[in-house]
């Protein structure tokens, strides 16, 4: 008779599978709605609300609509929201100059949520994106063969002064100029806002991933087919060395939180700027991270909240302390059971 198969194991790691319970004890990650951060279009007008047709569920709101949002946000445990603007196209020229109207939209935008939610952290973005009509983040050269780096600096500074002046508490420079944050940070401070933080988008790479967020605020033409493209800032996908140069030189210069962006395609660069830094780091899940989910979901290949709290969680195990996220109401809802 043939002798019966023994494995003798000592070690049998699925003894701490077996249940939930077990399972709950041994997990190393957990997400908390505390973690995630709310981007937000804000959109002029009466209209409430209008859904952005490439993400679904994401929605432009009106001032008055906004704040409705971001107290239900705030009522869900979710500690911050980054503001981005929708203009007109008429407000938009080529060197963005409604990006330093002291009125306009994102800075009332600011105005109202801080005025209505004051404990809610309130993040702007600092480029020039959403006001120039070729879509740049920055000012070009007069032979419009690049992107101004030292004149569209002095113009990020004003812009970051204006959105300290509003009430924000971080501003979040975007544009991968060189130089920003450490000129951002004097400027603050030789204005009196030594408590504005700054957390600088640091290795934003040029990713399509940006596609649905560029419908989104309209800002689509710069990411198209012109000459002068948005690689000639934001950094290569090859890279992972520069990622670090980049963090570090940001840190150098002022930043509070460091951030990586996009986030589920870079998980690696997540995790080395972890390791490399005591500075916090954030992540950006950018549009398309939630559209593509969406989008399976919606086809009925994917399981949408299995994979968005999957995402979610493996942008937390790489490293990040907090999370930009489209999925932050959902989460945190689904967290409040
Ligand atoms: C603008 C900005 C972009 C995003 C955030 N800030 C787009 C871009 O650089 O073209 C993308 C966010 C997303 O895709 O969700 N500077």
């Amino acid at each position: 008779m043939a002798k019966k198969f023994e494995l003798n194991l000592t070690q049998r790691p699925r003894r701490l599978r077996r249940q939930h319970s077990r399972r709950a004890l041994v997990a190393e990650t957990v997400l908390r709605a505390e973690d995630l951060i709310a981007p937000l279009f804000v959109v002029e007008g009466k209209g409430g609300r209008e859904e952005i047709s490439s993400m679904p569920g994401v929605f432009r709101h009106n001032i008055v609509d906004l704040v409705n949002e971001c107290r239900e946000l705030h009522d869900l445990g979710i500690p911050a929201v980054a503001l981005f603007p929708k203009l007109d196209s008429e407000l938009k020229d080529a060197e963005g100059s409604e990006a330093l109207n002291e009125d306009t939209l994102v800075l009332r935008a600011v105005r109202a949520v801080k005025k209505a939610v004051p404990e809610l952290t309130v993040i702007t973005d600092v480029a020039l994106d959403p006001y120039t009509n070729h879509g740049h983040d920055g000012v070009l050269t007069k032979a419009l063969d690049d992107v101004d780096n030292d004149r569209t600096v002095e113009i990020l500074c004003a812009m970051a002064v204006l959105q300290a002046k509003a009430g924000v508490d971080f501003v979040a420079p975007s544009d991968m100029m060189d130089g920003r944050v450490g000129a951002i940070r004097k400027a603050l401070d030789a204005a009196g806002f030594t408590g504005t933080g700054i957390l600088a988008y640091s290795a934003k790479y040029n990713s399509a991933y940006y596609g649905p967020f560029r419908d989104a605020v309209g800002s689509a033409r710069a990411a198209g087919t012109n000459l002068l493209s948005k690689a000639t800032y934001q950094m290569n996908p090859a890279n992972r060395r520069e990622a670090i140069r980049e963090v570090q030189l940001d840190i150098s210069e002022g930043a509070d939180i460091v951030m990586v962006k996009p986030a589920g395609p870079y998980l690696d660069i997540i995790r080395e700027v972890r390791n490399a830094t005591r500075t916090p780091v954030a992540a950006y899940q950018v549009s398309g991270e939630y559209s593509q989910i969406k989008a399976a979901a919606e086809l009925g290949w994917l399981d949408l909240v299995r994979c968005r709290d999957e995402a979610l969680l493996a942008i937390k195990r790489a490293g990040a302390d907090m999370i930009l996220t489209y999925f932050a109401k959902d989460v945190a809802k689904a967290l409040k059971g």
